[in-house]
C-alpha cells in the first residue's frame, strides 16, 4: 500500500525539538513535529483553542505548548492537556529508511475544529 504514504523528505530536515509545516492542497495546513526523544507526529496546524500555530510552540516531551495563550496538547492524541477542553486531528506518520511518510487519507480528511466567536 506504497500509495497511501506520501513522502515528505528526509528525517533530517527537522532538528530535534522543532517542527516544520506542511501545504495541503485542498486541505488544513499540517504540522510535522520531531521530539527530543526523536519521535515524529503530525498534527493539523491549528490548536483546538483560538487556532494558533501549534508549529511555532515550545516541544516538550510528547505534547506542544501554543504559542498563543499557552494551552498543552498532546502531540500523540491531539487532546488539550490538564482542564481545557479540545482536539486537533493528528495525522499518522510512520519513519522508514530516514525518510517521513504521511498516511494520505488522513491528511486530506483531517479538518482543524470550529472555533467558539
Ligand atoms: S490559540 Fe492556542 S492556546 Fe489559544
Amino acid at each position: 500500500m506504497i500509495g497511501e504514504w506520501i513522502d515528505i523528505g528526509p528525517t533530517g530536515q527537522i532538528s530535534p525539538g522543532n517542527a516544520r509545516t506542511l501545504p495541503v492542497q485542498g486541505g488544513e495546513e499540517i504540522a510535522i513535529f520531531h521530539t527530543m526523544d526523536h519521535q515524529f507526529y503530525a498534527l493539523v496546524n491549528k490548536c483546538p483553542h483560538k487556532h494558533g500555530p501549534l508549529s511555532q510552540g515550545i516541544v516538550h516531551g510528547t505534547e506542544v505548548t501554543c504559542p498563543l495563550h499557552s494551552w498543552k496538547i498532546s502531540l500523540k492524541t491531539g487532546e488539550a492537556q490538564g482542564d481545557d477542553k479540545g482536539c486537533v486531528p493528528t495525522i499518522p506518520i510512520r519513519v522508514d529508511a530516514g525518510r517521513l511518510y504521511l498516511l494520505r487519507s488522513a491528511l486530506m480528511a483531517a479538518r482543524a475544529p470550529q472555533v467558539a466567536a
